[in-house]
Formats: structure tokens, C-alpha cells, sequence
């Protein structure tokens, strides 16, 4: 409420998104991200299909949607933490498709990651510093630009300090980040994503899990990342904060956008609701699918993170020996 009652941008806002068709694909007056014909298959399902969508700078847009509508893969696609099939999209007018997700977090688009097991094993502190080039090019900043990396040592920890106090993570810096309770986390997740210094920030349900008392912080937090002029493309399944704090609400289904519209249009939507009653009929996204999910995002992270040494690979044995 206060991120909001003091942004000077509030009515503008509104304003500025007053003239846009409550249509999927929409136009939008000033669009930071544009999107193309990015589809995502996975053996014989298609995952993701977005024919076209734009996300309006400056404001928090919604994407909401039942389960297993391709929210996540449509999210790991456009970060670079995924492969599309086919698509194209741009950044501030520029491509980043097809890019490493660290090179389209240097661009100033970022997203949350669930805090993994990888991640649990380092320091609150270090878990920041791991933001500070967009989460996979530190080793690559290293060794291109080590001197400049070196002056830098210093402005990355002021500023993960900075952020940990804004988010009052400061004394557990030191702490491993495995000890921190579920809201600390999203809190954590939020603060590493901003060490990039982006101008759009992308949250898979940064509220799930999070006790009410944590919620309303993290809201606040939300709105003030608009109050400062990023954009925000968050995915919630709660339509109550849906509705408190979105300005725009984009509804995915079955890998397309099947509605768009301010909060309290596309919530009276009967294709909304369609959608959600429909997903009740359909297998959801299971709890196997969602664990290999992370398993592979995390394999990434481990790879970046841990020497070459240890584990050879078990092949498995081709032929019986018998
Ligand atoms: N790595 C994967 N392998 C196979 N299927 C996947 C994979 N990732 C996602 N899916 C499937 O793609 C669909 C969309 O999943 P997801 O993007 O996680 O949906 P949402 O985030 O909207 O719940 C689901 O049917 C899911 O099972
Ligand atoms: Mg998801």
C-alpha cells in the first residue's frame, strides 16, 4: 500500500494501460518484453505455445493459470534456462532468445530459482554474490576480466549487504542458506535476483509456501520494485494477491494465452474460469514431473558450482552377462 500510495507513476499506470484491449496478445503501449510464436514440446506434449504476448514496462503483470500450464517452461524459455523449439523474443527491443541465462540476466531480466540443494550448501552471503553476475557468469567474469572483477569485490558485497538488510536477512549472512526458514528463502530469492541490478524481475510463486505474516512483507516487497521503476512479471496462484497487487493479469492454459485484462476484469472472465475448472479434469502436473524439474535445474547449478573431480558416471551395462 505505502510502495503505492507514494510512486508518483500510480495513476499513470493506470492510465497507461486504460486503452489496451482485454485480448490475449494484446499490444502495449511501451512493451519491455515481446514474445513470438515460442513453443516448448516435450516428447508428445507441447508445453508452451504463445502465439504473441507483451509485457508493458513499468507495471506487475500477472501470469495466472491452472497447473501445469507451461507458467514454469514458459518462464525457463524466456530466461535462457531452456530451449525453445521455435519462437523469438526480444528484451528492451534486443533478441535474447536462444541465450544463456546469465547473458539475459546482464540484459536485466532475471528470475527467482527455487533455492536448491546446491544453493543450501553455501552461505547467505555467497548465495548473493552468486547474483551478482546473473547467477552462471561468475566463473566467466573471472578469468576474462580479472582486475575489474577485483575492484568490483568490494561494490558486490556493499551492495549484497545493502540487499540483505533491505530484506532483514542480514544477520544470517553468514549463516548456510539451507538454515533459512521458507520465507526467508523467497525472501533470499528475491534479494540475489536484484544483485544483477535488472530492470524486469520474473517470480515463480514467490508466496507459495510463505506463512501470512511473511506474504504481506513480501508484497510489499513486490511493490517496491514498481515503486522503483522495474517491471515485474510474477506467476500466483492466490487470486486475492493476484488482485492487491497486479496491474495486468496474463492467463495461460494448456501452453497458450487463452485471456488478458486488468485484475478484476479477467477474473469475471467465463474463459477464466473455464480454464480452472477445466484443469480439474485434466492430470495436473505431478509430483515426480515437478521434482525432475528441479533436478535438472539443479544439476546445472551443481555442475557450475563444484570442482571436476569425484563420481564417475555408472554406465549402464548394455547386454546381459550371462
Ligand atoms: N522437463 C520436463 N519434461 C517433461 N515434461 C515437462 C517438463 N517440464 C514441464 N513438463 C510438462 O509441461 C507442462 C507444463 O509444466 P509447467 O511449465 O511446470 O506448468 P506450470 O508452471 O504452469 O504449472 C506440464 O504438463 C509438465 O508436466
Ligand atoms: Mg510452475
Amino acid at each position: 500500500m505505502s510502495a503505492d500510495a507514494t510512486s508518483p507513476s500510480a495513476p499513470i499506470r493506470a492510465q497507461v494501460l486504460a486503452d489496451v484491449p482485454p485480448v490475449p496478445g494484446a499490444p502495449k503501449p511501451d512493451p519491455i518484453l515481446v514474445a513470438d510464436n515460442v513453443t516448448r514440446r516435450f516428447g508428445g506434449l507441447t508445453a508452451v505455445d504463445v502465439e504473441h504476448v507483451e509485457v508493458q514496462r513499468g507495471v506487475i503483470t500477472a501470469l495466472i493459470g491452472p497447473n501445469g500450464a507451461g507458467k514454469t517452461t514458459f518462464f525457463n524459455v524466456l530466461t535462457g534456462f531452456d530451449q525453445a523449439d521455435t519462437g523469438s523474443w526480444t528484451f528492451e527491443g534486443a533478441s535474447v532468445a536462444g541465450k544463456p541465462s546469465y547473458k539475459v540476466a546482464q540484459a536485466g531480466m532475471v528470475r527467482t530459482f527455487q533455492l536448491t540443494k546446491a544453493l543450501s550448501r553455501l552461505r547467505v552471503l555467497e548465495n548473493m554474490r552468486l547474483g551478482a553476475t546473473g547467477q552462471r557468469g561468475e566463473s566467466v567474469w573471472r578469468a576474462l576480466l580479472p582486475f575489474l572483477w577485483r575492484d568490483q569485490e568490494e561494490s558486490i558485497t556493499e551492495r549484497a549487504e545493502q540487499l540483505l538488510s533491505r530484506f532483514k536477512l542480514d544477520h544470517m549472512r553468514d549463516e548456510f542458506a539451507g538454515a533459512l526458514s521458507g520465507g526467508q528463502r523467497k525472501l533470499l530469492e528475491m534479494a540475489r535476483a536484484l544483485m544483477s541490478e535488472p530492470t524486469m524481475v520474473m517470480l515463480d510463486e514467490p508466496m507459495a509456501g510463505v506463512n501470512p505474516a511473511l506474504t504481506q512483507s513480501l508484497l510489499g516487497h513486490v511493490k517496491d520494485l514498481r515503486a522503483e521503476g522495474m517491471t515485474v512479471l510474477f506467476v500466483e496462484h492466490d487470486m486475492d494477491m493476484v488482485h492487491d497487487i497486479s496491474d495486468w493479469v496474463i492467463v495461460m492454459a494448456q501452453g497458450k494465452i487463452v485471456a488478458e485484462g486488468p485484475p478484476e476484469a479477467v477474473m469475471a472472465n467465463p474463459d477464466v474460469i473455464d480454464a480452472y475448472l477445466g484443469a480439474h479434469h485434466d492430470a495436473p502436473v505431478t509430483e515426480a514431473e515437478e521434482q525432475q524439474q528441479l533436478a535438472e535445474i539443479e544439476s546445472d547449478i551443481e555442475a557450475e558450482l563444484s570442482a571436476p573431480d569425484e563420481s564417475p558416471a555408472t554406465e549402464p551395462s548394455t547386454g546381459g552377462s550371462s
